[in-house]
């Protein structure tokens, strides 16, 4: 059985892939940040469902936390499914903020940089050790890299840097048979950054091919196949999953 981690996995775009990762028959570790309650609840939904899922709190701006970290997930996975590593990690977790270059502090630029870029690049080299060979590496980047969307300029910075990491995981981690992928969801429907709002989601529909925002299933489903076996030669990629957004 394939066992993924997937930070962020309590709600939105990560219990999405959470709960179809365990579909497809893997196991899955998922973390959450602030809310334990929403994480438990996936993994009451993957069991009940007939999966496996383990749920780990994780602070991904914490990098003093990732050792132990790493031991709380090689235990669980001693456990719950006897194994000593786990084949795919999903760098999921993340916040949004509006605010235009202008007016950005210095705390809240380095606050997104600590989430969305530093956090993956040590957590993945946390995990590193654990990770099976022929294991994936999937960083949830965004489609805010390509499209200039005004007032998130650190965040979308920060998601093409995560990008450009991703191909140098890819380059670093081939010799282990480890390949590496981001993703770039286009708009869709979360709570992230307070969520849409009725006016903006109209603006973004209207903005796309298949003439409306993306649902957390849209990508969790992505996720799930790109994990999959049948994905093996996508290596180095950041594949935009936006149903044809600003094309
Ligand atoms: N929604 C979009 O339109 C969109 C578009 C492009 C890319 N993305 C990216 O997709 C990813 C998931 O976003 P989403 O829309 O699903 O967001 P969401 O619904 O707000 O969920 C965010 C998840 O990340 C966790 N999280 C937040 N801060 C964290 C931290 N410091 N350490 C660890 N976990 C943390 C949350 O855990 P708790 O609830 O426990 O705090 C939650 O599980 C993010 O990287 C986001 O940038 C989203």
């Amino acid at each position: 059985m394939k066992i993924v981690i997937i930070t962020g996995g309590s709600r939105g775009i990560g219990a999405s892939a959470a709960k179809l990762c365990a579909r497809s028959g893997m196991g899955v570790i998922l973390t959450y940040n602030s809310n334990p309650a929403m994480a438990d609840a996936v993994v009451a939904e993957i069991e009940a469902d007939g999966g496996s899922a383990v749920a780990i709190k994780l602070d991904v701006a914490d990098t003093s936390s990732f050792p132990a970290f790493r031991d709380a997930v090689s235990t669980a996975l001693k456990a719950t499914w006897d194994r000593s590593t786990f084949d795919g990690l999903v760098n999921n977790a993340g916040y949004g903020l509006f605010n235009p270059i202008v007016t950005v502090t210095e705390e809240e630029f380095d606050g997104l940089f600590a989430v969305h870029l530093k956090g993956p690049f040590f957590l993945t080299q946390a995990l590193l050790p654990i990770m099976a060979d022929g294991g994936h590496i999937l960083n949830v980047a965004s489609a805010t890299s390509r499209v200039a969307t005004a007032g998130v300029a650190p965040y979308a910075s920060f998601k093409g840097g995560l990008q450009v990491l991703t191909r140098y995981m890819a380059k670093e981690f081939g010799a282990r048979g480890i390949r590496a992928n981001s993703i770039a969801p286009g708009p869709i429907r979360t709570d992230l950054g307070g969520g849409l709002g009725d006016e903006f989601e109209a603006l973004l529909a209207s903005q796309t091919a298949l003439g409306r925002v993306g649902e957390p299933d849209d990508v969790g489903g992505a996720i799930a196949n790109l994990l999959s076996d049948e994905n093996q030669w996508v290596n180095a990629q950041s594949i935009e999953i936006a149903g044809g957004y600003i094309i």
